[in-house]
């Protein structure tokens, strides 16, 4: 049922796909006082609409899911260029049932539209579904998904028709916030801004909207009215939960939206076997995968597309993002990790630095104060202490001494460090690239190494110790007389 397929029907003599979604996100965002359109503010680490154009995708192919863009039309485009979805241009943004009017054309090849909201982003696939199939079952020209949330503040108020005292499924009109009068704002069923409609009777009549209104705006939701009057069938139907309605106006029902799905997300987590100590202080983005009896501690962020196996654990305030992380890691507390990979039984931090290109091998150690990037550190091996790795390839069971550098960079190029198996670099070595050390060589502490160390061998490249006896109390000596004078 959830299949994206498109069932094409035949009307009139012509063949017509089913149906098109079509998603509100040319507005400013103007609540959020933002110079970024609203629908590419971000929660749970991915854009409003692209939360809405996932829900879209499994129910329509993403070729008949139609965005219709304005304000900085070009940065939602190129955001979204990705997902197959095709773009309507509002060029000017006069309310909600313009946007639809622009999409006029874009719409021909269908017999119904579903209209979801840009910035509505925690749409269930299963909803849109309800709504669609509702929609058909009434034989309606417009169908409103509606809600209660716990406060209506804001949203516009769905008025029923009633027959009989008894409030019917049949909507009567939608009024907006601002125009509500007398007593209408005790009314708490609010329209979500997610409906369906039939296209010939939505663009028969779509030129019947006025902008007589509060905000001089061509309001979708008048659609309600101007349907009913034309003897269309206009019929409402309730969410089963009204926080999958919930609209982002400001950057406080962001923060609200962003916890939600947060919140969400951990207790899947936990329910399939992970355990997250004080999971309301952790942030895991929604496409994020951790294995079983990982223990998360208080206040980590896992970000992008991270995978986390099993047995691991992630300590206090780690910000691990993009990473792949194997079985039975344990990462201390403190660390930031970027584009990595981490194998199975490694250890990492506290402190610890992992830049992307980073590869540490099964049951290597990455101390603290360690930064690493685009270098691989062979099985076993171990950088513990204060370092910076870059460009460098480790092999296995090699011992980096506290304070090794690699100068990979000479101001212009990037170069290689190969530091084969075994080797053993004593503290507070630099090791110039490009440099190789061969197998089980072994490099004397304070060296500064700018040639091939070969296998074996020993390398010191420092200047002799030197020993002048006496010489600093003769110094103080002279320096104490020097002051009394
Ligand atoms: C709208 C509904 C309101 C409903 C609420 C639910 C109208 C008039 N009101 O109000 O009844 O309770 O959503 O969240 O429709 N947009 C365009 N082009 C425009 C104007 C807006 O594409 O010219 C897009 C916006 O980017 C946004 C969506 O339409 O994604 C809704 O617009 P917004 O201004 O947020 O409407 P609300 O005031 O929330
Ligand atoms: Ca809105």
């Amino acid at each position: 049922m959830m299949n994206p397929k498109s069932d094409s029907v035949h009307s009139a003599g012509q063949t017509k796909f089913e149906f098109a979604i079509a998603i509100l996100a040319a507005g400013k965002g103007t609540r959020l006082k933002s110079r970024r359109p609203k629908v590419l503010h971000q929660i749970a680490g991915k854009t409003l609409l692209s939360h809405v154009v996932a829900a879209a995708s499994r129910i329509v192919p993403a070729e008949h899911i139609f965005a219709i863009i304005g304000h900085e039309a070009e940065l939602v485009r190129e955001a979204l260029q990705s997902s197959g979805i095709q773009f309507v241009l509002q060029r000017e943004q006069r309310g909600t049932g313009h946007a639809l009017m622009a999409a006029r054309e874009a719409l021909q090849g269908f017999s119904h539209v579903l209209v979801l909201s840009g910035d509505v982003p925690l749409i269930h696939p299963e909803t849109i579904q309800r709504v669609r199939d509702f929609h058909i079952a009434n034989q309606a020209a417009m169908t409103v998904l509606t809600a209660e949330p716990a406060d209506p503040t804001g949203y516009g108020r769905v008025f029923r028709k009633f027959k009989n005292d008894e409030s019917t499924d049949e909507v009567d009109r939608i009024v907006e916030q601002k125009a509500l009068r007398n007593n209408e704002g005790e009314e708490r069923e609010i329209n979500s801004g997610i409906y369906a409609f039939a296209v010939a009777p939505l663009y028969t009549h779509i030129d019947q909207l006025t902008t007589d209104n509060p905000t001089g705006e061509f309001y979708l939701t008048d659609m309600a009215g101007v349907l009913g009057k034309s003897g269309n069938k206009v019929v409402a139907l309730r969410a089963e939960d009204s926080n999958e309605v919930l609209g982002v106006n400001t950057r406080m029902e962001l923060a609200e939206l962003d916890a939600k799905l947060r919140a969400k997300k951990t207790r899947e987590l936990m329910i399939a076997g992970t355990t997250i100590f004080r999971p309301e202080t952790c942030d895991i983005d929604s496409d994020v995968e951790i294995g079983t009896d990982t223990v998360i501690e208080p206040f980590v962020q896992i970000i992008g597309q991270t995978k986390i196996g099993s047995d691991c654990r992630i300590r206090s305030y780690s910000v691990i993002t993009n990473c792949e992380i194997g079985d039975k890691v344990l990462v201390r507390p403190s660390c930031i990790m970027e584009n990595s990979i981490v194998r199975e039984g490694a250890q990492i931090g506290p402190y610890s630095h992992l830049r992307p290109g980073s590869d540490v091998g099964e049951g290597a150690h990455v101390g603290n104060f360690v930064e690493t990037k685009k270098t691989k550190l062979g099985r076993g091996s171990k950088a513990n202490h204060l370092s910076y790795l870059g460009d460098a390839v480790i092999g296995e069971g090699v011992n980096i001494g506290a304070g090794t550098i690699t100068c990979n960079y000479d101001g212009v190029n990037k170069h290689e460090t190969v530091i084969e198996d075994g080797v053993f670099v004593g503290s507070d070595s630099t090791l110039v690239a490009p440099v190789r050390l061969g197998k089980g060589a072994y490099i004397g502490a304070g060296s500064c190494i700018t040639d091939e160390v070969p296998a074996d061998a020993l390398a010191i490249g420092r200047g002799r110790q030197v020993n002048k006896p006496n010489w600093a109390a003769e110094k103080r000596k002279q320096l104490k007389s020097a002051k009394k004078a």
